[in-house]
């Protein structure tokens, strides 16, 4: 196997895995069709925000070369990894379309090619059944080859999260990877074993089971967090109830983790609302019951009514409501299906004047809303005026604007994730905890009824 691989698809996932591989020392070769994206990467400039990515980019130097030449991927590497987005259409099943013209291009310049083989490794989210049923077929018809007969193919998911991707790219818990017969894996687990700073466990399957995969695990998560929520909400009823105490006490059993499992807001991001309606469409195709994954959707949904709910309970007609966050998470710029946006667009519908504040994602928020909102310059602007205030991510600089937060009359701030001391808030600010009981909370639970 030679040391240059190529990823094709150099988006929020695709570019980390290229500078991982290109930091564990190998060429790596990188093909987009966004002209700009590329032109800006063979300047040395990241077009996504996302942590070590600059720095990897600078690093790396000649190591790494972006190209919009799908050939050179085929002509210079004998791996291929394609990493490029499958959106999801209504009914939750991700769209092959991208990938299937990724492996179009590059199995045409296979196709002129002389090599004896060539390893494609899928590692997008695809409905399970997809890189047998679809991918693997546009390869054959457009290189002239048979499947085993002149190229192979993996399917190499990514259990990465936005955020800390290219840490979790090279400290991984689990490296999945589906052979298209056993054996054609070997060359990625062993790429895998040299990017990664730890010793995760491999487990090579069929391409269909490892696809499975995939969604299960970000299915399964999505439950867990639902369960919190559902401590949480709990929490709220009972008189000195705190959903800390709970889940980190059971957290520490082996058969649960403390990992994910912190009870707050809803779940969101580019993954897991999708990869949970994503399983659900696998259920239903199949004719199997798809009631679990159902009443997970159904309850992160209502978990984001929570919210408005509790925020409209508190909020002024008369001052804008600050909401401190709005990215999914920490560390990313990323709003889709965050619940700090479904809060604002509640508000929003509710008549307030809402005004936001993030460290990264102010410039996704400008393009959501326009001039519906109102952007503040930094987390203490945007309190100025308030009455009240949500705390959406527990960043430093939001923590500590509130913590800071003088307001001349009563004010409330909508804790979620418990992050502030009562002690350091100002006399005039309330803190409203979710996940902690809260006598006041009939307002909120109507909707439960
Ligand atoms: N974002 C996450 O947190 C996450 C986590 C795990 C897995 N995934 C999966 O990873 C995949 C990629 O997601 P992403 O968030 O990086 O997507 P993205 O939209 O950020 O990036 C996709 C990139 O592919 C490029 N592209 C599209 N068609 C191409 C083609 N024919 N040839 C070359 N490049 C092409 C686009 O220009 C873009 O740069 C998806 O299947 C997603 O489900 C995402």
């Amino acid at each position: 196997m030679s040391e240059t691989i190529s990823v094709v698809g150099l988006g929020k996932l695709g570019l980390g895995l290229a500078l991982s591989f290109a930091s564990g020392g190998y060429r790596t070769i990188g093909v987009d069709i966004n002209d700009a994206n590329v032109r800006l990467l063979n300047r040395r400039r990241t077009p996504i925000v996302e942590p070590q990515y600059q720095e990897l980019l600078e690093e790396v130097g000649e190591r790494f070369e972006a190209t919009l030449d799908h050939g050179r991927a085929i002509r210079e590497s004998d791996v291929t990894f394609i990493l490029t987005a499958t959106p999801s259409d209504r009914a939750g099943r991700f769209s092959s379309r991208d990938v299937e013209a990724a492996a179009r291009a590059l199995g045409l310049a296979l196709g002129e090619s002389r090599k004896p083989h060539h390893l494609f490794v899928v590692s997008s989210t695809l409905v399970p059944g997809t890189t047998e049923a679809r991918i693997i077929p546009v390869i054959e018809a457009a290189s002239g080859r048979r499947l085993h007969d002149g190229f192979s193919v993996c399917y190499d998911p990514d259990f990465v999260a936005l955020g800390s991707v290219v840490r979790d790219f090279t400290h991984p818990e689990l490296v999945v990877i589906g052979e298209s017969q056993p054996g054609v894996g070997e060359p990625i687990e062993a790429i895998h074993r040299r990017i990664c700073r730890n010793t995760p466990v491999v487990s090579r399957m069929p391409i269909v089971s490892a696809e499975l995969a995939k969604v299960s695990l970000n299915a399964y998560i999505t439950l867990k967090i639902t369960f919190a929520n559902t401590i949480a909400n709990l929490c709220e009823a009972i008189p000195g109830a705190d959903v800390d105490a709970v889940t980190r006490a059971i957290g520490v059993d082996r058969r649960i983790s403390p990992h994910y499992f912190k009870g707050g807001l809803a779940f969101g991001g580019t993954c897991f609302p999708r990869d949970t309606y994503g399983f659900r469409a696998v259920c239903r195709e199949h004719g199997e019951d798809a009631s679990l994954i159902e009443a997970v959707a159904a309850l992160n949904d209502r978990q984001n009514e929570r919210l408005a709910d509790v925020t409209l309970a508190h909020a002024s007609a008369e001052a804008p409501v600050a909401v401190l966050g709005l990215a999914f998470k920490p560390s990313t710029p990323v709003i889709e299906a965050s619940p700090a946006v479904a809060l604002v667009d509640a508000l929003l519908a509710a008549g307030r004047e809402v005004r936001v504040y993030d460290v990264l994602a102010l410039d996704a928020a400008r393009a959501r809303y326009g001039a519906r909102v109102s952007y503040a310059a930094s987390a203490a602007n945007a309190l100025e005026g308030a009455a009240t205030a949500v705390l959406t991510l527990g960043e430093r600089a939001l923590r500590e604007a509130v913590e800071h937060w003088t307001p001349p009359r009563e004010a409330v701030v909508i804790d979620c994730w418990r992050v502030l001391e009562a002690s350091r808030l100002h006399a005039n600010v309330t803190q409203v905890a979710l996940g902690r009981y809260r006598p006041s909370r009939q307002a909120t639970t109507a909707l439960a009824a």
